[in-house]
């Protein structure tokens, strides 16, 4: 079974002034996928703490995947994408591309989303939106695939089965 971590980046969610739907959706999505969350955190939008998790989930927790919701927009605060780019060792642009790719089909607005994903030592880490709506969006169209992924990334995959 794959481990996952779930961040959400959020100062209302972290100040308890905003109720955390995304983590939720997220964790509803990645349990039923067969994942088993094994830490769930929400965090304010300031990039060392979320670079701090983010390489406590890699590096102690040892997780397969950490996904993280919010932080990835325009707003002044927003600071996922670059707290993630502190940590990852190799990037892995084709998820968060193929993810803005088929939500831009869904809206537009898909292009406002600076999420990005990447590896660092045995864990997946990517960076989805902030809205429940585009989380389960995301998900359910990317994590069959981002799963193939970790087992190449574990040298556990048995073939590149395209469907
Ligand atoms: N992706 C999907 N699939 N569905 C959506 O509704 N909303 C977008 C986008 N990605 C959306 C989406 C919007 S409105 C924004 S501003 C950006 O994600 C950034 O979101 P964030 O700032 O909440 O992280």
């Amino acid at each position: 079974m794959y481990t996952v971590g779930i961040i959400t980046s959020s100062d209302k969610g972290y100040a308890g002034e905003r109720e955390d739907k995304s983590g939720e959706v997220v964790r509803e999505i990645v349990e039923a996928a067969g994942f088993k969350v094994v830490k769930q955190v929400i965090l304010p939008d300031e990039k060392e703490m979320l670079a701090n998790e983010f390489k406590y989930m890699c590096d102690e927790l040892k997780v397969n995947l950490v996904l993280s919701t919010g932080g990835t927009g325009f707003s002044k605060r927003d600071i996922t994408p670059e707290a993630t780019k502190q940590v990852i060792e190799r990037e892995a642009p084709g998820i968060c591309e193929a993810i803005r790719w088929y939500s831009l089909q869904i809206t537009k607005r898909a292009m406002l989303s600076r999420a990005v994903s990447g590896i660092r030592k045995d864990t997946l880490i990517v960076n989805l939106p902030g809205s429940p709506k585009a989380c389960k969006e995301a998900l359910d169209f990317a994590l069959n695939d981002i799963k193939h992924g970790i087992d190449i990334l574990l040298g556990t995959a048995k073939e590149c089965a395209r469907k």
